[in-house]
């Protein structure tokens, strides 16, 4: 940003149009080899009343090049500046030798706080893929949005109330018992959850049952709430076995059912405010002018529903929050859903409603069927970990069968695999679980960039060379090497558009880049081998790669382990 506000300024000075106009014009080729900014004149043409390439020349004849800038050339209508590239190297690679991995930090969201509602799994079902995408995509906008000063609050939005709490109370009392529930936890709990859906389409008097059971629930029947408490600490167990491995933490676990005394005033105000109308007995927001299906608030009995927990949330998190914006992170699936109480939201007057951001993302879907199969028609995630960390664990077992703590390398490194995974790819995308893929060490991976990593470390504990800024850096200004500085440099603005467009897949992607350039880097120049000036600048090179890597990887939620 600073070098092309230098280059705006110059050009400003030499054509008389105001910087900033002159700042947008400026391009960053993708191949250097026409410059590393170039000014195409284009535009221009219409105001000068000039051919573009003559402007481009003129210009360029009054150009006063700023320091960093070794060469100024015209080509047509373009003005292409190449960057000194000892200036260029030194700049980044100091500041990386002064910072650590912290240079990609900012201080933008400085003062704003941001909302971010992810995971959220419904109790006594079993977490499934689309939970661990929310969780993987939730934790790692949190951490990026940290990264760029905001202050993040991360909520778990359990899904801990509803008419699933009515089934299996009715399901646990005929078919459950109590040893069988605390030894196996959530797969005892969606063993008889799943029974109760099979034996109410033969006796559909369950179902009257269950909803009996709910309205005890909200009428407050010590039994029927110590029962859903007993449901929702079983869940939780399994939820946190989960997160730990993941290494996700969330600043507040108020789920649904933590709306359930501040939604009969919620309820009142979109009455009071005109938008509350009957339908079927049911208690409706029309949406019909804005063509969406109408929004439910009320059951013909009384009872409220996801929409109305969500408007309640919402409201609640505006007042205790004050938030600059408040991310939803769901399945595509949940569109409209989100739509509607958004535009609710809206109607009740609330000037907030366009700080509310739903950020969908697309289905999983399990590529060659082993998982899908094991356990009948229910994934359970820890199976999915558990498969993951066993084939990296033997994967490790041929590679490197002397590595330390093999154990703790697998689990970093196989659940890793699947994060990384989750989030390589635009969001929206749809992705195929292929465990083999994901594990690979070559290839755009989490083992690759990790395996990088470590690689990285390794070459610094072989040297005995101080790494400090007192490295001649004109020595790495071969094309490998300032090709790697290039990535480095770039790294900080992949997180502002990360944040911006709520898309991880950026900084992901990036840190691939980073690996892919420093790989190439590392088979052109040796180290070992090279003389002890040189050996110190490429060192310093090397230590600023593996800060970049780790950062990243810490922000999209991986872990750096150092041998592997
Ligand atoms: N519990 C929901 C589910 O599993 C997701 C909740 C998302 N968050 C929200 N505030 N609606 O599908």
């Amino acid at each position: 940003m600073k070098n092309i506000n230098e280059i705006a300024l110059a050009l400003s000075n030499a054509c008389g149009l105001p910087k900033e106009d002159v700042a947008a014009l400026i391009e960053v080729p993708a191949d250097t080899k026409n410059g590393d900014y170039a000014f195409p004149c284009f535009r221009l043409a219409k105001q000068f009343r000039k051919a573009p390439n003559i402007i481009a020349e003129e210009i360029a004849s009054k150009l006063e090049k700023p320091d960093f800038i070794s060469k100024v050339e015209t080509v047509g209508a373009y003005i292409n500046f190449y960057a000194d590239k000892s200036i260029f190297v030194k700049e980044i690679l100091e500041e990386i030798l002064d910072k650590g991995g912290d240079y990609v930090l900012s201080n933008q969201g400085e003062g704003k706080t941001v909302v971010l509602d992810y995971s959220s799994p419904n109790i006594a079902k079993p977490f499934h893929i689309g939970h661990l995408r929310s969780t993987a995509i939730g934790n790692a906008l949190y951490n990026i949005y940290t990264a760029l000063g905001y202050k993040c609050v991360g909520i778990n939005h359990l899904g801990d109330w509803g008419t699933q709490f009515g089934k299996l109370i009715v399901a646990y009392k005929m078919w459950g018992n109590k040893e069988a529930v605390e030894k196996d936890d959530i797969k005892e709990l969606s063993r008889i959850y799943v029974k109760f859906h099979e034996e109410a389409e033969k006796d559909p008097s369950l179902n009257d049952e269950a909803r009996s059971w709910l309205v005890k629930m909200q009428e407050g029947d010590e039994e029927a709430l110590s029962l859903w408490k007993w449901f929702c600490d079983i869940s939780m167990l399994e939820f946190n076995r989960i997160y730990k491995r993941l290494g996700v933490t969330f600043d507040s676990y108020a789920g649904e059912s933590f709306y359930n005394d501040k939604m009969q005033a919620v309820v009142e105000e979109i009455r009071e405010k005109g938008l509350l109308t009957e339908s079927k007995g049911a208690q409706i927001v029309d949406l019909e002018p804005y063509n969406m299906p109408p929004c439910l608030i009320l059951r013909s009995d009384g009872g409220t529903l996801y929409p109305t927990r969500d408007i309640s949330a919402a409201i609640y998190r505006k007042e205790t929050y004050d938030f600059e914006k408040c991310i939803y992170i769901t399945a595509l699936d949940q569109n409209l859903h989100f739509a509607q109480w958004f535009k609710v939201i809206e109607l009740m007057g609330y000037d907030w409603s366009d700080k509310l951001v739903h950020v969908p993302f697309g289905l999983v879907s399990l590529g060659d069927g082993k998982l899908s199969t094991r356990k009948g028609h229910v994934v359970l995630m820890e199976d999915i970990l558990n498969s993951s960390v066993e084939k990296t664990r033997s994967i490790i077992e041929n590679k490197n069968p002397d590595l330390e703590n093999k154990d703790q390398v697998a689990e970093q490194v196989g659940i890793g695999a699947i994060i990384f995974d989750d989030l390589y790819n635009s969001r929206i995308k749809n992705v195929v679980f292929d465990l083999e893929k994901m594990l690979s060490f070559e290839g755009e991976t989490g083992p690759y960039a990790q395996y990088t990593y470590a690689r990285a470390c390794s070459i610094i504990r072989k040297q005995d060379v101080s790494i400090d800024k007192n490295a001649d850096f004109n020595l790495v200004t071969d094309e490998a090497s300032v090709n790697v500085c290039r990535k480095l440099k770039e790294f900080p603005e992949k997180f502002k558009e990360a944040a911006q467009k709520n898309e991880p897949y950026l900084v992901t992607r990036h840190i691939i880049a980073i690996c892919q350039a420093f790989n190439k880097f590392y088979t052109e120049n040796n180290i070992s081998s090279s003389d002890e000036a040189t050996k110190k600048a490429r060192l310093a090179l090397v230590y600023c790669v593996k800060e970049a890597i780790k950062k990243g990887l810490n922000v999209i939620g991986l872990q750096a382990p150092e041998q592997m």
